[in-house]
């Protein structure tokens, strides 16, 4: 019986691809595995109204770790459209299925480096090494939302948010309402989570990135759990900043940071602006880690343009795996992952079209592999 059971969720469009690029680097490292390919995807929302269905949850109920690659999602009206004709009009909604999934299985911390590796062209500025800690469940993604909002809602929020509100005349269709909704404990854990990898790991500083002088209720909340949860670690320095202020200050003075945590939304964004310093998408690579399971996956979509061409970067999603291997316990073969590939990347002689080349997605997988 091989050591570790993971989930091959490969998704859609180029998804299928980079997955393929991080299996050959796992193989060649003869990580010692089951892989359970699971379902999920566009496809089966057409077929089956559901892009994330049942038997996958239960796949991942019994697995160690998943690898995905990643999902095309449509608006609303355009999914739904693309229904099989059994399952028009059956008011079935779209939600995004890693949305879903991190909610299900608790996969609270979205970790995602991002380092400029030497020698890769693509490098914003040199020895950028920053790791976002994104809040995975709640806040903006909480899912609670109203388009065409209830009346007995909309005379609720009239009468509580007196004097400032702009929709009590209007009708439940003329303005819809999407909560950002953030807890205490979904809060403290994350901020306890960035701050144990930076004293795991001897980082010196975590910054809380928010919008507290504004979005007062939930980020206020958020930084004042931030400030109780530095006082357990003396040893780190905490500071935080608005998250306007915070893109300008990441593009002026990366150095400065090291350790980001954020609510969901906040994370989302600085977490690819951070990817582009460090070479775009193709280098972001990402975990969303919960207690007993954890899903790695590259920051990147399914680009369905690309699909088919072998061309996109697989670097993200080989990280992804590194990252992976970390998190099981094995974190000798995560060093030769990330090793090797900041080899490949020194030596610029394989590049993808992202990196001004014209390997492929194999290629560079391969690439990598070698030198393992
Ligand atoms: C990400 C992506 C997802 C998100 C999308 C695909 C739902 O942008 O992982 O950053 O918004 O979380
Ligand atoms: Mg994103």
């Amino acid at each position: 019986m091989a050591k570790y059971k993971i989930a091959y969720l490969p998704g859609d469009g180029v998804g299928i691809e980079v997955l393929e690029a991080a299996k050959i680097v796992l193989d060649k490292l003869k990580f010692d595995a089951e892989y359970i390919h699971g379902d999920i995807g566009w496809e089966f929302w057409c077929k089956e109204g559901d892009a994330f269905p049942e038997r996958t949850v239960e796949l991942l109920k019994n697995v160690d770790a998943a690898l995905f690659g990643a999902i095309t999602s449509k608006p609303v009206k355009t999914a739904q459209a693309e229904l099989v004709p059994e399952l028009q009009g059956k008011n079935l909604v779209y939600r995004s299925p890693i949305v879903r999934m991190r909610q299900m299985f608790d996969l609270y911390i979205c970790q995602r480096p991002t380092k400029a590796y030497k020698g890769n062209a693509l490098n914003f500025k040199e020895n950028i090494d920053i790791v976002v800690f994104r809040e995975n469940t709640e806040g903006m993604y909480s899912g609670v939302e109203f388009n065409p909002v209830p009346e007995e809602l909309s005379a609720v929020l009239a009468k509580l948010s007196k004097p400032f509100a702009p929709f009590k005349d209007l009708k439940g269709d003329e303005y819809a309402i999407s909560c950002k909704i953030n807890t205490k404990k979904g809060s403290e854990r994350i901020i306890r989570a960035a701050f144990e990898f930076a004293k795991k790991f001897n980082r010196k500083k975590v910054t809380v990135v928010h919008k507290s002088n504004v979005v007062r209720a939930t980020d206020g909340l958020f930084l004042e759990t931030a400030k109780e949860v530095a006082k357990d670690f003396p040893e780190i320095k905490m500071d935080d900043a608005n998250i306007d202020a915070m893109t300008m200050w990441l593009l002026k003075n990366p150095y400065n940071y090291d350790v980001l945590v954020a609510p969901n939304l906040f994370g989302d964004i600085i977490s690819d602006l951070c990817a582009q310093m460090v070479g775009g998408l193709g280098f972001g690579c990402s975990g969303n880690i919960g207690e007993k399971l954890a899903v790695f996956e590259p920051t990147h979509g399914s680009a369905p343009k690309y699909f088919g061409q072998y061309k996109v970067n697989p670097i993200a999603t080989i990280l992804s795996a590194k990252m992976m291997l970390d998190w099981l316990g094995e974190p000798e073969m995560a060093a030769k992952i990330e090793k090797a590939t900041a080899e490949v990347i020194a030596e610029g002689k394989v590049k993808t079209y992202d990196m001004g080349g014209s390997n492929t997605t194999l290629e560079m997988a391969k690439a990598i592999a070698e030198k393992l």
